[in-house]
């Protein structure tokens, strides 16, 4: 797209208008480091209806409907909707062979599974799901399954519903032999068999909002919840409001699932914490929380899942790649550590190289 001749700069003041009127709407806090992006996605909102004046758009974001709608169409331009089939082993490990059968067995009653992926983006999570589902229950038409997947980002629900995918959206966690049994092939691009795109159920919600639970969009008594990468991006008291909403959309033991680098004690402090290998994972229970020390080797998968969240928010630039690799290192250090002794892996010395590892994210973060 052609650079656009702005009637004047855009200026830090304006630039902070649009910055709060995101943040307000989508909870999103965007870092320094990622104006020049955000301002090129305005410049592509303002070729799009043809203006040239960034506060004449500021004043029509400012009015209703249309306001609203060119809001949303700027939030799915800058929301970061990294994705990919099976994402994070560790989790999906606990969900094949813990989770899930521990939900169907609670089930098997009355036949029916209720499943919330928010925050899906493209679709690769739910979908994910629904594959894992259809693996584990050879009687799966007997049931009841209800898949739901919401997003802020409308494009990426349409991408969703067209289950077509590129090669990007599978990763070396992806199990290789889903592309044969679950996809056909058109060129460069993997197809989802209908029966399995036909399982999840796509609508926009903006988790910011208080809109759920609610019957109306179909949000309550969930018996599982995905939100992985999305708290990453919201300031503490918006995660914790997220997080006690997602609570009460849950039924009684109801799953939680966060984003590796996501756990925090403050925010899920309602939730029970499960430790499974390398993962985190949340329970509702009503009936009093037990809240284990989280163990050392989450918290150290915690730490290096944070430095590769933040090095993709932050898209880091060639120049910024070596402080990143140091901080690889204080991460594999603090693995060494871990490996030393349990004394010191849960004392004093763990701490400063998780704090160590966590200054040079900051650093990272900064430049
Ligand atoms: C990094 S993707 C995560 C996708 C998937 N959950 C995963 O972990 O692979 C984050 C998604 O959160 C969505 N998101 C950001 N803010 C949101 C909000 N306020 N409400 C709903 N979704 C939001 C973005 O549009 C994006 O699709």
């Amino acid at each position: 797209m052609d650079p656009i001749n702005l009637k004047h700069e855009m200026d830090d003041l304006d630039y902070a208008c649009f910055l709060d009127l995101i943040r307000k709407k989508s909870g999103l806090e965007i870092p320094a480091v990622r104006r020049p992006e955000v301002e090129r996605s305005i410049h592509q909102l303002l070729s799009q209806i043809n203006l040239i004046d960034v506060r004449e758009l500021l004043g029509l974001i400012n009015q209703d409907k249309r306001g609203n709608e060119l809001l949303e169409t700027l939030i799915g331009r800058i929301t970061i909707g990294e994705t990919y089939f099976f994402r994070n082993h560790s989790q999906f490990e606990a969900l094949e062979t813990t989770i899930l059968p521990e939900i169907i067995n609670r089930r098997r009653t009355n036949k029916q599974l209720r499943i919330w992926s928010a925050g899906c983006s493209t679709g690769e999570e739910p979908y994910s799901l629904a594959i894992l589902l259809k693996k584990l229950l050879p009687d799966w038409s007997e049931w009841n399954i209800f898949i739901l997947a919401t997003d802020i980002n409308r494009n990426a629900l349409e991408k969703a519903q067209k289950r077509e995918f590129g090669a990007s959206s599978f990763r070396k966690e992806t199990p290789p032999d889903i592309k044969q049994t679950y996809f056909a092939t058109n060129g460069n691009k993997y197809i989802l068999k209908p029966s399995i795109a036909e399982m999840v159920n796509f609508n926009y919600l903006n988790l910011v909002e208080d809109v759920y639970p609610s019957f109306l969009n179909n949000t309550t008594m969930m018996d599982l919840i995905l939100c992985r990468n999305v708290f990453i991006y919201f300031k503490e008291e918006t995660s914790q409001r997220i997080a006690n909403a997602l609570y009460d959309a849950l039924g009684e033991n109801g799953w939680l699932i966060v984003g590796h680098a996501e756990p925090s004690q403050t925010v899920f402090q309602k939730f029970r914490i499960h430790n499974f290998p390398g993962t985190i994972i949340y329970q509702k229970s009503e009936k009093g929380n037990h809240t284990p020390e989280i163990t050392t080797s989450a918290r150290v998968n915690r730490v290096s899942q944070k430095i590769e969240i933040r090095k993709n928010a932050n898209r880091i630039m060639p120049g910024r790649i070596k402080n990143t690799i140091k901080a690889g290192n204080i991460t594999q250090n603090v693995n060494q550590v871990n490996t030393l002794s349990p004394v010191d892996a849960t004392g004093e010395m763990l701490n400063k190289d998780l704090q160590e590892a966590d200054r040079l994210i900051r650093k990272v973060k900064m430049h």
